[in-house]
């Protein structure tokens, strides 16, 4: 049996809008396995971002059980949560939250010190990772030096280099040509066959969607269709 990646019972978000609570999850049951390629879509405003911020132990639920292989973090501390982040999440945001101030090489190695990496360590996993991604070129500039599809690209070499057991990505192909995304694919779906990395993007692209193998589609807070294999 495959292990579990993701359990989710009933999850529900309100986000507060002075004092008052704006329903936004509805109740969500999710079961994914580890390596799975999966991919949230429906309308803008539905609750996708807000279901990966859950998925990223960046927000904890409102009401609902949420288990991360295995592991009840519904009601985990903040500083449990990033813990657990850290080592096994890699976070690709939709505004890509770039460090300004740091090059592209010490953007993507930001949290390889963290998790025990020497700096030659780092370095090198960092460049490796910026090569897969097509950027080794670009590696001592700094972010507001690249378009915004590179800025995308140094996101995902961030999130990737850690070798994290998920990335969760928010729409990243948004930024991308149609040959970069599909450069960007290719490169997570290597990181799926060697490392048995998951992947769960939310997306409107539909090229991204053909190579997911389990689609969630959101309405409302709640999900219309339950991924189903395909
Ligand atoms: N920080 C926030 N405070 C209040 N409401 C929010 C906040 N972030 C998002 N929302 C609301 O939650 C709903 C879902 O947002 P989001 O998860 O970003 O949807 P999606 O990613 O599917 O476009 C929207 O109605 C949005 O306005
Ligand atoms: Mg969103």
């Amino acid at each position: 049996m495959e292990s579990s990646l993701y359990s989710a019972r009933h999850l529900e978000y309100a986000y507060d809008w002075n004092g008052k609570a704006v329903p936004v999850l509805r109740g969500l049951d999710l079961d994914l396995e580890a390596g799975c390629f999966c991919c949230i879509v429906g309308p803008s405003g539905t609750g996708k971002t807000t279901l990966l911020n859950l998925l990223g132990l960046i927000d904890s639920p409102t009401k609902g059980q949420l288990l991360f292989c295995g592991e009840d973090l519904t009601k985990a501390t903040e500083s449990k949560r990033e813990q657990i982040r850290l080592q096994n999440v890699g976070f690709i945001f939709q505004a890509f939250h770039l460090i300004p101030t740091l090059s592209v090489l010490e953007n993507t190695s930001y949290f390889l010190p963290l998790l025990g990496h020497s700096p030659e360590s780092s370095r090198k996993i960092a460049m490796e990772t910026l090569d897969l991604l097509g950027l080794k070129d670009h590696w001592n500039k700094k972010p507001l030096e690249l378009s915004g599809g590179q800025r995308q690209r140094v996101a995902v070499a961030r999130a990737i280099a850690k070798r994290p057991a998920v990335v969760l990505a928010d729409e990243p192909t948004a930024n991308l040509d149609s040959e970069t995304a599909e450069r960007m694919i290719g490169a997570f779906k290597e990181l799926q066959s060697s490392s048995k990395t998951s992947f769960i993007f939310s997306t409107h692209d539909a090229h991204l969607v053909s190579y997911a193998k389990k689609i969630y589609r959101m309405k409302d807070g709640r999900f219309e269709t339950e991924g189903g294999d395909r």
